[in-house]
């Protein structure tokens, strides 16, 4: 039979973020969106695609702000609510927190036992975070450990798919050297460290020669994420450290007035100057956000002086409103009911749990664990 036709178990699917806030619209279309397109394909047959698995990874958010905790609660319930106002739903996914899965923490320290720390120094994000978070002491084991966490979170569930960014990608990749790694150790049918007289490395190496081995973790793939170009409204990428981001729950006036002021085509001075699109950040979000008829008008009246730019933004702000307001109606929904989302994520750990002991049992046995 062949893969379409084929009811083929859901293929398990994973991914997280931190807790920094309430998401803006780099976030949502970057990330969140998505997930739930994920969590809502199905197959012919009507059956699910993928069985989904999302959380907050709220001990990574303590990576680099071990020394002010603060905010970190309030963080998280502003991103669980985005999660489910964006459409991520209980019934289709796994929603869950990721302190509230100890297994993370148990294979964690599993893994950290084999990972060498010059994979860990390689990882590009751990210089360039140091060197952005200059006023952060960042010399901690557990920031140095970020991916072998984020390796456990991916690897506890045994998941096939990770939905990601670019800037996520090394972290998958290291998490299949990871996986790899464990499954030469602990995975080679002849059983593991033959008590000879070789030396550990002798008997690695002997290991990684090994084409048999049982794929005890197996290596999950990155499906990397669509992103078209979302500038904020200074022009830069859309980013939370520049101030300059679109929050899913802002208001509409808000919204509007945070669009007035957004950076066009510099070249563009008087209203009567023709203005280029291509090179202004407005018109990157009406390619996001606009149907193809008012990008072609607000092209058109930009290239002949035909509209001026607060004309053109108010567009834009019509479409982005547009978007938003499913979004805002369903986060209202659940900001007025707190007790909903408790049980949301009280449900979505039981699951979380349930699934990571299969994955614990097995490593306990393979490692040699009672
Ligand atoms: N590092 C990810 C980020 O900063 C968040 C994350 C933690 C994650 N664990 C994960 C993403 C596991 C995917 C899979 O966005
Ligand atoms: Fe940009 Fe629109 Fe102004 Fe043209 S009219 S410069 S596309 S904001």
């Amino acid at each position: 039979m062949s893969e379409e036709t084929k009811n083929a178990a859901p293929r398990r699917v994973l991914s997280g973020m931190r807790p920094t806030g309430r998401l803006h619209l780099g976030n949502y279309m970057g990330a969140l969106k998505n997930w739930v397109a994920l969590q809502n394909e199905t197959n012919p047959d009507g059956s699910a695609k993928y069985e989904c698995y999302f959380f907050i990874a709220d001990y990574h958010a303590l990576t680099t702000d071990y020394a002010d905790t603060s905010e970190i609660r309030k963080n998280v319930r502003d991103v669980i609510l985005d999660f489910l106002a964006g459409g991520l739903d209980p019934k289709l996914s796994t929603i869950f927190i990721q302190s509230h899965v100890p297994a993370h923490f148990a294979l964690h320290c599993l893994l950290e036992m084999i990972t060498p720390l010059g994979w860990l120094e390689r990882v590009p994000t751990y210089k360039d975070q140091q060197e952005q978070l200059r006023e952060k002491d960042l010399a901690t084991i557990g920031f140095l450990g970020y991916p072998v966490l984020q390796s456990a979170d991916i690897l506890i569930y045994q998941a096939e798919f990770v939905p990601v960014g670019q800037d996520q990608a090394a972290h998958v990749e290291i998490t299949r050297e990871i996986a790899r790694r464990f499954n030469h150790l602990y995975g080679s049918k002849h059983g593991t460290a033959a008590a000879d007289a070789k030396s550990d490395k002798e008997r690695l190496a002997e290991l990684e020669q090994q084409a048999d081995v049982r794929e005890i973790l197996p290596e999950p793939k990155v499906l990397l994420t669509p992103s078209p170009k979302l500038p904020g409204t200074d022009g830069r990428k859309m980013s939370k450290s520049y101030g300059n981001t679109i929050l899913l729950s802002d208001p509409e006036p808000e919204i509007r007035a945070k669009l007035k002021t957004m950076v066009t085509d510099p070249a563009r001075v008087r209203r009567t100057d023709p203005g280029n699109p291509d090179v202004c950040p407005v018109f990157d979000l009406h390619k996001v956000f606009s149907t193809a008829e008012v990008q072609a008008q607000a092209a058109e009246g930009c290239r002949t002086a035909g509209i001026g730019c607060i004309q053109c933004k108010g567009w834009l702000a019509d479409a982005v409103v547009a978007e938003l307001k499913p979004i805002q109606e369903r986060r209202r929904y659940f900001e007025e009911r707190p007790d909903e989302v408790d049980a949301i994520l009280k449900d979505g750990a039981r699951r979380a749990n349930a699934r990571a002991a299969v994955t614990m049992a097995q490593v306990q046995a393979a490692v040699g664990l009672e």
